[in-house]
């Protein structure tokens, strides 16, 4: 059976029980604390928690997911960054009895799959929860001997809540062959930001299971990658080095899923991780020697496997190839430079270690002191900042050469942020942390591109002409969407002499001045893009030098300087007589 025979088995077996079927929400979530969807309740969460739910009491989807938590294992049979996780769900509606007997009918009955190589794991209990006998009788009652039931702790059979509170529960856990593919939540508490539950008022069901691994039970193989999910792509790869190719083939295919959603590469939130897995898969290409633009080809399979389900994937096509094509140049240029620089670094380690007892070595660290490994942070910090290495590969290329304790790899870590926060342009964000999924933190991002958009308008005036208006705007805290007037598409050059101008100006780290003043009197001064009537009697005038001067009620930055680095990212038509910029921060 196909993947995609199999995906719509899913979804029409729980529609014809009852459950609507509801499309895959973004891979950006509304809930502001986690930067991804990372599981398929999270479009559910406050029907959860007694909001009337539009699809009544059950629904079924099969939702796009992006986990870093796991990027440490890709490369295994099952692990993956981005997965599409079927999921069935009630809120207030069915519970433990129901829930079971579906997943079961689904596996058994429906795929006829065997359960010869079947563990079924439930929640042991603690001091504070109760151990879930009533699942280990339902499974027991459907026929599932008692030898096939196994007790776990809380790490395995607890799940949530995603992001800093929300529903969790008790899980119920279904094992192919020592491989987790379903995972059934049976939500009945509530965790509050202090880690505290309390019983919810209304019980729910939430379940997962990855497509992929479905698929690969249901197909008969031993790993995701022969499926028909990966196996185009993977085989475009030459080279004999399994997980390389593997590494390459699942990070190809979330970068493609994250440009679709309008992430592009940056330096910061998710676009920083959108360059990390983009320049890791770049990394490992090195490694197997692949050609320049060896990701293009991947991409354009991973365009092909998923068009008629997402077609995001495809109507962003021409925006994806760019980004990775971009990036992969980008990277390129530095990649050669940057290895040898972990040479130096490695063989100052070297001499280090050519001191010490080598037996210990790797096991007792306290023979290196804190000022050493805090050293290495420091190094780190400047690979990533001249070179564009990522954190995480070169604690990676430590690990070839050294086993590490984690104690060991926190202070590099700790030692890499503190270098992070010192530098202007990207100290906002402590970079391990939000690799972990840390907190996004919208406000800020979304005030730099307030600004930036000033600084696009004013220099739109200066190089294609006076008369440009705003016709439209839209901020995400990935990128600024700016409309305005103008008859031609704009060239190359002109793009580049407007991202220039901006960059100049940022480099100028001009203060962003706010002067309050009468409505006539800022009319006399200042272009306006809308309707007077709009403004109060008394405004707020935003001034970059003489540069830009917008009636707007704010909030900005205080110095240009903050921005870091201006880029365009597309130019496209947005109808008659209109142009939209599309343009990040990095
Ligand atoms: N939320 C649970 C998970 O992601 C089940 O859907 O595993």
């Amino acid at each position: 059976m196909t993947s995609k025979q199999l995906r719509q088995k899913f979804l029409d077996f729980f529609e014809k029980r009852g459950h609507k079927i509801v499309p895959s929400s973004s891979l950006i979530p509304t809930d502001s604390s986690v930067l991804f969807t990372t599981a398929g309740m999270q479009q559910f969460k406050p029907y959860y928690l007694g909001e009337k739910s539009p699809y009544d009491s059950n629904a079924v989807s099969c939702q796009k997911c992006f986990r870093t938590s796991d990027i440490e294992e890709v490369g295994d049979n099952n692990h993956l960054t981005f997965l599409e996780m079927l999921g069935n769900f009630s809120f207030g509606g069915y519970f433990k009895e129901e829930a079971i007997k579906l997943a079961y009918d689904f596996l058994f009955k429906e795929l006829k799959l065997s359960l010869k190589d079947v563990i079924f794991t439930v929640f042991e209990g603690d001091q504070n929860i109760p151990e879930d006998k009533e699942s280990a009788q339902i499974w027991n009652k459907l026929g599932v001997p008692e030898n096939k039931i196994k007790k776990c702790g809380k790490e395995d059979n607890f799940w949530g809540p995603t992001g800093e509170e929300g529903p969790c529960g008790p899980t119920t856990e279904i094992h192919f062959n020592d491989t987790e593919v379903w995972n059934l939540v049976f939500n009945e508490y509530y965790q509050d930001k202090n880690g505290k539950l309390a019983p919810l008022k209304q019980k729910g069901v939430d379940t997962g299971m990855g497509l992929e691994r479905l698929a690969m039970v249901v197909q008969n193989k031993n790993s995701v990658y022969e499926t028909d999910l990966f196996l185009p792509t993977i085989n475009e790869i030459l080279g004999t080095n399994e997980k390389a190719k593997r590494i390459i083939t699942d990070h190809i295919k979330s970068s493609v899923f994250l440009i679709s959603e309008d992430i592009f590469p940056s330096n910061i939130e998710r676009g920083y991780i959108l360059r990390r897995v983009l320049r890791r898969a770049i990394r490992y290409g090195k490694l197997l020697n692949l050609p320049k633009n060896f990701l293009i080809p991947l991409a354009q399979k991973v365009v092909e496997i998923y068009k008629d389900i997402y077609p995001e994937v495809k109507s962003q096509e021409t925006d994806i190839l760019t980004a990775i094509q971009n990036e992969e140049e980008k990277f390129e240029k530095t990649l050669e430079a940057g290895l040898k620089e972990y040479n130096n670094i490695f063989s100052w380690w070297d001499k280090k270690v050519a001191m010490l007892d080598k037996e210990k070595v790797g096991e007792k660290l306290t023979y290196f002191s804190i000022e050493d490994i805090k050293k290495l942070g420091r190094k780190f910090f400047d690979l990533f900042q001249n070179y564009g290495f990522p954190l995480d590969l070169s604690l990676e290329e430590l690990k070839n050469y050294l086993k590490m304790e984690e104690i060991f790899k926190e202070e590099i870590i700790n030692s890499f942020n503190e270098e992070f926060k010192k530098h202007q342009e990207i100290s906002r964000v402590s970079a391990e942390q939000k690799f972990k999924g840390g907190l996004a933190d919208d406000a800020e991002k979304t005030i730099k591109y307030h600004t930036a958009t000033h600084l696009l308008l004013a220099a739109l005036r200066e190089i294609l002409s006076p008369e440009i208006y705003q016709k439209g705007s839209n901020i995400t805290t990935e990128r600024l969407r700016f409309d305005f007037n103008y008859q031609q598409k704009l060239s190359e050059e002109q793009i580049k002499k407007i991202e220039e101008l901006i960059n100049e100006k940022i480099r100028e780290n001009i203060a962003v001045e706010m002067i309050e003043m009468s409505k006539g009197e800022a009319l006399k001064t200042v272009k306006i893009s809308f309707d007077p009537l709009k403004y109060g009697d008394m405004v707020k005038v935003y001034k970059i030098d003489d540069f830009s001067i917008e009636l707007c009620g704010g909030p900005h930055i205080q110095k240009t300087g903050e921005l870091g680095h201006f880029r365009i990212i597309k130019e496209e038509s947005s109808g008659a007589g209109i142009r939209r910029i599309r343009a990040i921060l990095e």
